[in-house]
């Protein structure tokens, strides 16, 4: 399966690091070259020889190794490699990378590659949930590395919760997709729609929206992954466009609109899973409003916002058009209700109301009622994961034309 595929496995200090036998051995016999580089720290969890036996390579711990053959270490173990996979990762190895600094073996390899980048972080649930830690794996998002996010569970230190490496089933399963992506997409022109809208009040002041747009870029990269041709329409995001992906920014739901409508005729596929205002000011004003002594009540008139995803499905030719619904309460019912009043094809139902799905978070799960009657519920996953889920539905709905 993996025949011609260099791949250069980076293992770091956590007690998952025994787990890496296992997908060294699962990618060798698949036919990869696989390449272990060890921090010293995951040298004390698993023998590198362990290593060196399954993937009949030497294991590269120390940045010094020399011996006949052997050239610049941390260079010439990532040239030509079609994946550097860091299995685990923990809090500090991510931080490193982050940082960009190089003082082993594998974190210098790391600066050195070229080749699509991916990590598994394993770690203490608080190491974890630390902003520091969240911040590193965040930046490494933003600069296109694939995170696989852990699992949560019974963990090595007792703590229960976030954390775990992944079952090595699901890692060999992202890493099979990160190695053979499926084109099942291609031909296919996307539009997708992510992040908040922003409704003036004055020149400084805005109504907006929890929404960090994580959502729609996750739809857009696994669409384009995918190869689908993908237009990201977003409202203001911290997030970084994926590569690849044509990309408008827009802030009002006026303007979401025109870039909507300017793009839909040339569309297959329309996603709407950016937030968009309902209402709007009437009149925004021109200057700053002022504080006024003794006015202690200040009313704002709103106006009803075009509904985009209505307007999409009045105009729908040929296009799919796959709307979301993010609800608080009777999801299902006003899911179902927004699928037909809207003229969707598909509606994504998000549940708000939970901690772990929907606005800003990283994990999502969703129902997706079709216009066919179907009902297809998703696993609590990543929002990677679950684009995948909505765009498997979508390539099961275009099979059936
Ligand atoms: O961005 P994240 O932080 O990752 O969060 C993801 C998300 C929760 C924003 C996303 O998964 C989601 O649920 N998006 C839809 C949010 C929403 O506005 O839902 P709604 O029920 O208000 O709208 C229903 C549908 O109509 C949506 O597809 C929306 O894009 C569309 N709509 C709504 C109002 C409007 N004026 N025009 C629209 O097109």
């Amino acid at each position: 399966m993996f025949a011609n595929k260099k791949i250069v496995l980076g293992i770091s200090g956590g007690i998952a690091a025994y787990k890496a036998a296992d997908i060294a051995s699962w990618l060798t016999k698949n036919g990869a070259s696989v390449h272990c580089m060890m921090t010293p720290n995951a040298a004390g969890f698993i023998a590198p020889q362990v290593l060196q036996a399954l993937t009949h390579h030497p294991v590269v711990v120390d940045e010094f190794m020399s011996g006949p053959g052997w050239g610049i270490v941390h260079i010439d173990t990532v040239q030509n490699a079609d994946l550097f996979a860091v299995i685990p990762a923990t809090a500090n190895t991510i931080a490193k990378i982050a940082a960009g600094i190089a003082d082993n073996a594998l974190t210098s390899a790391v600066l050195a590659a070229n080749c699509p980048l991916f990590i598994a972080p394993a770690m203490n649930t608080h190491m974890y949930q630390n902003p520091a830690t969240q911040q590193n794996i965040q930046t490494l998002k933003n600069r296109g590395w694939h995170i696989m996010l852990p699992a949560s569970g019974h963990l090595a230190c007792g703590a229960v919760g976030e954390g775990k490496l992944p079952e090595v089933a699901a890692i060999e399963a992202e890493l099979q997709r990160l190695l053979l992506p499926s084109q099942d997409l291609a031909g296919l022109k996307f539009l997708v729609t992510a992040g908040p809208t922003i409704e003036p009040i004055d020149p400084v002041r805005y109504i907006t929206n929890k929404s960090s747009g994580k959502m729609g870029y996750a739809i857009a990269e696994a669409a384009r992954d995918r190869g689908a041709q993908v237009l990201l329409v977003s409202g203001h995001t911290n997030l970084i466009p994926p590569a690849g992906v044509e990309y408008l920014a827009v802030d009002s739901a006026a303007s979401m609109l025109t870039a909507c409508l300017d793009a839909y005729d040339g569309c297959d596929v329309v996603v709407k899973a950016a937030a968009v205002a309902d209402y709007r000011v009437a009149e925004p004003a021109a200057q700053k409003l002022k504080k006024a002594d003794g006015i202690d009540e200040m009313v704002l008139r709103l106006v009803k916002n075009p509904d985009i995803l209505a307007e999409l499905g009045r105009r729908k030719t040929h296009q799919l058009l796959i709307g979301f619904a993010a609800e608080t309460n009777n999801v299902e019912e006003y899911a179902r209700q927004k699928l037909v009043k809207k003229h969707a094809d598909m509606l994504v139902a998000n549940d708000v109301s939970r901690a772990d799905a929907g606005f800003d978070v990283d994990t999502n799960q969703v129902t997706i009622f079709t216009a066919a009657g179907d009902k297809l519920i998703s696993p609590l996953a990543s929002k990677r994961q679950t684009a995948d889920f909505i765009l498997d539905a979508v390539r099961a709905r275009l099979d059936k034309q």
